[in-house]
């Protein structure tokens, strides 16, 4: 049924993100790729086909309105003022997102809203400093980056640090995602922070189906038709139990469609980010 697992790795690229991130030729090349494969993809599956026009409207994450401080980590990363992807508050002075997000950008391109639901409006806006991408970073692999705050965020009700899980949850459990992305596949962005609570953590062998040997770093949150990340989340937060266990990294083929969604695995990195960071490794969770 799916592409042979290298193929399919190649088509798992953030296709929003690529066009602004990669090399132009690179999009260019992956699109072709991965219409070739969906071509040959579409005699077996015909829901490739007709993606769009028949599948429930891929809200994102089906997907309920957060109320204000109900997720006082999450942040909105923007690029020239214009929101790109979500974030996660870890300390005062950094916020972690995906390293596909901001690895292009220089500092002055970037500013982060902290404090608000509404995606435009309120809360605090600081400007960054430093931005670490992972230095192993490639595609979807060590798909993580902390950036670096100009100023100290002060806490409140609307703003607060989440704690980083130092073990994964089991398998079959429900996590909450969170963010600001589009309400469909090719929709607009959400003006308002959505979640939802309808992902649940894939058996690693199940997830090795998707991302091959990538499973140590990568966490496959599986959902139904309709369900799951879209552009514009990615970067935010996936939680379970009050501890962040990922970082939303890809969607493959579209969103809302029943594979599963690329979390970056935040167990996996938290030495890195402990390392790179002012977050004490002892209260790091
Ligand atoms: C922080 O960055 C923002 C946005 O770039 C800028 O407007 C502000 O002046 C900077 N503040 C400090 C203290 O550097
Ligand atoms: C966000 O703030 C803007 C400006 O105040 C306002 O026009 C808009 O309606 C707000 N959006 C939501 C969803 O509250």
């Amino acid at each position: 049924m799916l592409a042979t697992a290298s193929e399919h790795s190649i088509c798992m690229k953030r296709r929003l993100k690529a066009t602004m991130a990669y090399p132009n030729y690179i999009p260019k090349l992956l699109i072709l790729i991965c219409m070739g494969i969906s071509v040959i993809q579409a005699g077996s599956i015909s829901s490739s086909i007709v993606k769009g026009s028949l599948l429930p409207s891929p809200r994102i994450l089906n997907a309920r309105v957060a109320g204000s401080g109900q997720f006082p980590y999450q942040v909105s990363v923007r690029v020239g003022g214009q929101h790109n992807c979500g974030g996660v508050i870890i300390s005062q002075n950094y916020v972690l997102t995906a390293a596909h997000c901001v690895y292009s950008f220089r500092t002055s391109q970037l500013t982060v809203q902290a404090g608000s639901i509404n995606r435009t409006e309120g809360g605090v806006v600081a400007g960054v400093s430093k931005i670490t991408p992972h230095e192993e970073f490639y595609f979807y692999n060590n798909d993580i980056a902390l950036l670096k705050l100009n100023i100290s965020l002060e806490y409140s009700d609307l703003i607060q640090p989440i704690p980083l899980a130092a073990i994964l949850p089991p398998a079959g459990v429900q996590v909450t995602v969170s963010g600001w992305g589009r309400i469909r596949e090719a929709g607009p962005l959400s003006d308002t922070l959505l979640y939802a609570r309808n992902l649940f953590v894939l058996k690693t062998e199940d997830c090795s189906k998707f991302v091959g040997s990538s499973t140590l770093q990568i966490l496959c949150l599986q959902k139904v038709l309709g369900n799951g990340i879209c552009d514009g989340d990615d970067g935010g937060p996936a939680v379970y139990q009050g501890f962040l266990i990922g970082i939303a990294s890809y969607h493959s083929n579209g969103c809302g469609n029943n594979n599963p969604d690329g979390f970056t695995k935040i167990p996996y990195f938290k030495r890195w980010i402990v390392e790179n960071s002012d977050l004490d490794s002892e209260i790091a969770g």
